[in-house]
C-alpha cells in the first residue's frame, strides 16, 4: 500500500452483516469484508468474471467461491484460481474504537 492511501471509515463492526462477507460502500466502490483468523480482510465485491457479489459466495479454507460460476478468490491475497489476470484487489484494514477502517487508494 502506498503512502497515498486514505483510511476510510466503513462503520461500526457491530453493524456489519457477515453472510459470509459483509458488503460496504467506501471510497466510491463496493467492497466485501470477511472475518478470518481473528482479522478482517477486504476485497473487491464484484467478481471480475461477471460481477456477481463475492460477499454472497461460499467461504471455504480462506477462499471465497463465487456463487455464479464457482471461481475462487483468496480473501487475503485476492488471487484467483483461474488466473492472475482475474485477481481482485485487496485493501488493508484496521479497527479504531470498534469501527472498521479500510485503506483505499487516494
Ligand atoms: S461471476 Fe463470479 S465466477 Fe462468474
Amino acid at each position: 500500500m502506498s503512502d497515498a492511501a486514505n483510511w476510510v471509515d466503513a462503520g461500526p463492526l457491530s453493524e456489519l452483516k457477515f453472510d459470509p462477507g459483509a458488503p460496504v460502500h467506501v471510497g466510491g466502490k463496493w467492497l466485501a469484508v470477511f472475518e478470518l483468523d481473528g482479522g478482517y480482510h477486504v476485497i473487491d465485491n464484484a467478481c471480475p468474471h461477471a460481477s456477481a457479489p463475492l460477499c454472497d459466495g461460499t467461504l471455504m479454507d480462506g477462499k471465497i467461491v463465487c456463487g455464479l460460476h464457482l471461481w475462487e478468490f483468496d480473501i487475503k491475497t485476492g488471487v484467483c484460481d483461474v488466473g492472475g489476470e482475474w485477481n481482485v484487489s485487496t485493501y488493508p484494514t484496521r479497527v479504531v474504537d470498534g469501527r472498521l477502517e479500510i485503506a483505499v487508494p487516494a
